[in-house]
């Protein structure tokens, strides 16, 4: 299987509100565009069929965040969402990375490199 990764090209909402359905996120498709367009993103194609995203927003010198991994379901586990984060990672070399990630995931974002950090505060939405 050849994935074809793409950086910062033309986005299509249907599509990105889509790929959020196959894990169960539920997206306002004109919120999540602009959100996108705010960021930094990766999106990973398969063919023609957009299979997974990942998006960051950084200052470009200090701090970065990152936002929004995705993969399909059926294209999980090949190693896609830690090509995505390689390539956020070396864009944005150089600044601390920080992210918050929802059950089950964790250990995948350790895999790519991710420390605890006991003085990280957040406020819940
Ligand atoms: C989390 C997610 C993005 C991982 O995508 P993926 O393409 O399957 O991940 P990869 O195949 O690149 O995995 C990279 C490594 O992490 C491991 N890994 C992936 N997901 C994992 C998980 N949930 N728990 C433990 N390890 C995991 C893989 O086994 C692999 O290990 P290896 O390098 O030793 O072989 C994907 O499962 C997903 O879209 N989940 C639903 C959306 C979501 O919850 N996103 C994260 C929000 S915080």
């Amino acid at each position: 299987m050849s994935i074809e990764y793409c950086v910062n090209t033309r986005i299509n909402g249907k599509e990105l509100t889509e790929v959020f359905k196959s894990v169960g996120w539920n997206k306002d498709e004109k919120v999540i565009v602009q959100a996108f367009e705010n960021s930094f993103f990766v999106l990973a194609y398969n063919k023609e069929e957009l299979i997974g995203f990942a998006r960051a927003i950084s200052d470009g010198y200090f701090y970065t965040g990152i936002y929004d991994v995705v993969v399909r379901p059926p294209f999980q586990g090949k190693g896609i969402a830690k090509r995505m984060m390689k390539i956020l990672l070396k864009e944005f070399n150089g600044t601390y990375f920080f992210l918050t990630y929802t059950d089950g995931n964790r250990e995948f974002y350790e895999k790519c490199g991710f420390k605890e950090n006991d003085q990280a505060l957040w406020i819940p939405k």
